[in-house]
């Protein structure tokens, strides 16, 4: 009857898997409408931990059917590596995961492309997480893209890959001095997955709406955030699709009108991987606490996480582009390790107080954070389930950001775990 979509506020892991876990409780599907597997979500189920890459975090929960959109990106081996790896644990993956013909793949040109790129860019390069996402999306956009149904038809395959090494073996050869691809040899080793794809390929738009019809529960699972995002992130240090709102219409193909909720996630300090402006950054000794008891450590390549407080402008901005009905703070627990919490609630550029979120990138790279000091608590939280459990400075500190914010919270995570929450408001 109604969609949730769920989404990032910041730069990435602000634990949307954890909270898309939670809200799969009472969803029918779950789907990823966005991004590839550069996302890497992490669901906790006792002493179980799920790191998911390219399949919706719905999996976990055996009655939820997962669907991969046609706005995602797909490295068919590694979707095969992550589906086995899933069933080698004992969860039904593919009698309920379906991947829309739409979509597109990711080919082994397109990773090649992307490590190229990123060393020839050396000290400006994006920091990207080498699975060849952004040369996917250009050959989206160029309609050189190779599509997830294109694997059932060699012929095609064949006249589409022919197609785009045109240009592509060019570059290989002359400016990058390697062998050129082989549209037989590619075809072939893409071939090798048709058998395991092909079951499994769908017009998931038409499942979701029908579903959405038959007042079944649909939750839109975004892969990075919005700072990443193509459009709206910190170009040109962003990923190459849309994780906002109008990404998870147009990547999962359902209307406007069935969306009902939009729960935006921040951890309750901010985190970055990879490279780009971030304001409120920290290489102090807070910096190490944090990155070592939140276990800030990306969970698709294993690369430190950058670690910073909480940049409240750039969230609040997030938080009205994306029109949030509900947050979610996570990682609240993390912060009972310091003294002192900082929240940035402004920047100085230039010597002038500035108290919205820049528009232009330069200024902010030169944004200097204006710090609000908030007491911390000290103590341990994990085991709070109610928001009137929590130490008086911690409930303090969240309804600060709430109210900063201005949507009301549906969970505040307090640990990994899928029970160290405080739910509020099942916004499903
Ligand atoms: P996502 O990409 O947004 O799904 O987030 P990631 O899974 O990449 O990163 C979030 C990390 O924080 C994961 O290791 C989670 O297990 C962990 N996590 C999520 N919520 C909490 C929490 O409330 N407290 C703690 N300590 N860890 C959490
Ligand atoms: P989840 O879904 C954090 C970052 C990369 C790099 C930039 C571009 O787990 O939150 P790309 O490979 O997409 O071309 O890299 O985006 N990035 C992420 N950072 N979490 C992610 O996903 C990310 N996906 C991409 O580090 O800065
Ligand atoms: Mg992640």
């Amino acid at each position: 009857m109604t969609a949730t979509v769920v989404l990032g506020l910041a730069w990435g892991d602000e634990g949307k898997g954890r909270v898309c876990d939670a809200l799969a409780s009472d969803a029918d599907y779950v789907s990823r409408y966005s991004g590839g597997n550069n996302a890497g979500h992490t669901v906790r189920v006792g002493r179980e931990e799920f790191k998911l890459n390219l399949v919706p975090s719905g999996i976990v929960r055996e009655d939820v059917v997962c669907t991969i959109g046609n706005g995602v990106v797909v490295n068919p081996e590694a979707l095969a590596g992550e589906v086995q790896a899933l069933e080698e644990r004992g969860l039904s993956v593919r009698d309920r995961l379906k991947v829309d013909g739409r979509a597109h793949l990711i080919m082994p040109y397109h990773i090649a492309l992307d490590s190229h790129r990123e060393i020839a860019l050396g000290e400006a390069r994006i920091g990207t997480t080498n699975r060849g996402i952004g040369p996917a999306y250009e050959d989206k956009v160029a309609r050189y893209g190779i599509r997830v149904q294109d694997i059932s038809d060699e012929g095609i395959l064949k006249t589409k890959l022919k197609a785009a090494l045109r240009e592509k073996n060019a570059i290989f050869e002359n400016v990058y001095g390697e062998e050129p691809y082989d549209v037989g040899e590619l075809a072939s080793r893409l071939l090798e997955f048709e058998e395991f794809i092909a079951p499994m390929i769908s017009d998931t738009g038409t499942l979701l709406r029908e579903g959405l019809e038959n007042r079944r529960k649909v939750l839109l699972e975004g892969g990075q955030a919005t700072l990443l995002d193509n459009d709206h992130g910190t170009y040109p240090f962003v990923t190459s699709s849309n994780p906002t709102v109008g990404g998870a219409i147009v990547g999962s193909g359902i209307p406007t009108r069935y969306l009902e909720y939009v729960v935006g996630v921040t951890k309750a300090y901010t985190t970055r991987v990879g490279d780009g402006p971030m304001p409120t950054e920290l290489f102090d000794e807070t910096a190490e606490t944090i990155r070592e008891v939140g276990r800030e450590y990306g969970t698709a390549t294993g690369r430190s996480r950058r670690v910073g407080w909480l940049d409240l402008p750039a969230v609040k901005w997030a938080a009205a582009l994306n029109g949030i009905t509900h947050l979610a703070i996570t990682l609240l627990d993390v912060l009972s390790a310091v003294e002192k919490i900082n929240v940035c609630v402004g920047y100085e550029i230039d010597g002038e107080r500035f108290d919205g979120y820049p528009m232009h990138q330069t200024d902010l790279h030169h944004a200097r954070p204006v710090y609000r000091e908030l007491p911390g608590w000290g103590e341990d939280i994990t085991g709070c389930r109610m928001r009137v459990d929590l130490p008086r400075e911690a409930r303090e500190f969240v309804e600060f950001v709430e109210a900063e914010i201005g949507a009301p919270l549906c969970m505040i995570s307090v640990g990994p775990e899928r029970e160290q929450a405080i739910v509020e408001r099942i916004a499903v």
